[in-house]
Parts: C-alpha cells; structure tokens; sequence
C-alpha cells in the first residue's frame, strides 16, 4: 500500500481533501501519519478523525533545527512513507530533510509559480501581493519540494480568477476551493499510481 505522510501546521483542509480522496478510493494509499509543528493545529484533530496518527512535534522540543529534523527524518522513515505532503507547513527544512526524501515531498503554494512565491509569500500574504499588483489570474501550484523555497519541479497548477472588489481573504476562500483542494489530491494520485516523472526538473505524465 501507498503510504503517506503529512506536515501540517495549522487547519489543515489540503490534508482534509486528501484524507476524503482516500476515503473515496480516488487516491490509492493510505495516510499513516500526520506531524505538527502545533500542539493545538486542527489538522492533528482531523488526522484522528480519520483513525490516522496525529504526532506533536516542535522544534521548541529538541536542542537544535538539527535535532528536530533529525526526529521528523526518523519519524518518516520508521513509517515507511512514499510520500510527506506538506499541508501548511509553516516551517522551512532544510536540504538534510529534502534530501532524505528526494523527490518524494510534494507541497502546495497558493499562486501559479513563480509568480508570488519565494521566501515571504506565505498565508495571506501571497493574496495581498497578488491584488496588490492588480493580475486577473491567479491560481495553486502543486510541486516537489527541494531545499528552496517553491522552486522544486512544478507538478500541477490551476488558475483562478481575481474578481473586482476581491479582499485577500474572499480570494484565498476561492483559491483554496476552486484549485488547492482539486490539485492536491489529483498530483497525490497521480504520484500513487506511479503516473508522473521527473525528467531533468520537468515533471511529465506517464499514462
Ligand atoms: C494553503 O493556502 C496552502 O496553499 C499553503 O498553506 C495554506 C494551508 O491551509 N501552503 P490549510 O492548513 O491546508 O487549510
């Protein structure tokens, strides 16, 4: 079986739309593990939910970053995971956690990359940026995570339209349920289903 882990820091609803794909037999695996960063991040309340272990994990409880990536590394390997999705992670790993499952995190960006993206965009900044700007597209971005920030290769985007008199919040509701929560599960049974490769930093489809 398929196996999936997840790092979620806050209300976790990417990790609800895929634990729902799962539930609906359209992602074949299962998801074994569900890490905050947060002791009180709802998405720990929805793994339970599922029957899916929910682990608390701070940094604030190791010595170092090191430690505590030492710990996440161990945590997911002892899991045996395919795949770590990160569902709003607010934390930046480094190239030792990357590097221990190359080509195997996949994280969702709330704007089609590499527009908007990068070191600060993050949460309802991005949306902030993007209405500051005045485009009349914007949309998600689902990539492979490597050690910077939204520049792993680019797995599915969907766009989605800026309307007049749109405030960052109204536009992430639209982002959220009109691309983040189709996209995110569909890459994640795309990579199950052995679908997708990654050819020079390109992500192609294999059907
Ligand atoms: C989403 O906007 C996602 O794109 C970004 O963080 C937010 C997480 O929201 N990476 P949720 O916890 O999945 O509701």
């Amino acid at each position: 079986m398929f196996k999936i882990g997840a790092l979620a820091s806050g209300g976790g609803t990417n990790l609800q739309a895929i634990l729902d794909a799962v539930e609906l037999g359209k992602i074949n695996g299962e998801v074994v593990s569900v890490v905050s960063n947060k002791k009180d991040a709802f998405a720990l309340e929805r793994a339970k939910k599922h029957n899916v272990e929910a682990v608390y994990m701070s940094r604030k409880l190791f010595k170092s970053f090191d430690e505590y990536e030492d710990a996440l590394i161990s945590h997911f390997k002892s899991r045996n995971v395919d795949l770590i999705i990160l569902a709003g992670f607010m934390v930046i790993l480094s190239a030792k956690f990357t590097d221990a499952f190359k080509n195997k995190i996949m994280n969702i960006h709330p704007s089609l990359i590499p527009s908007f993206c990068g070191k600060g965009f993050y949460g309802l900044k991005v949306h902030e940026a993007v209405l500051e700007k005045g485009v009349k597209l914007t949309g998600a971005t689902v990539h492979f995570v490597d050690s910077t920030a939204d520049t792993g290769p680019i797995i599915l985007q969907k766009a989605v339209e800026v309307k007049d008199g749109d405030t960052p919040e109204v536009l992430q509701k639209r982002v959220m349920e009109e691309a983040e929560w189709i996209i995110f599960p569909e890459a994640v049974r795309l990579f199950a289903e052995g679908k997708i490769v990654i050819d020079n930093n390109i992500v192609r489809r294999v059907d």
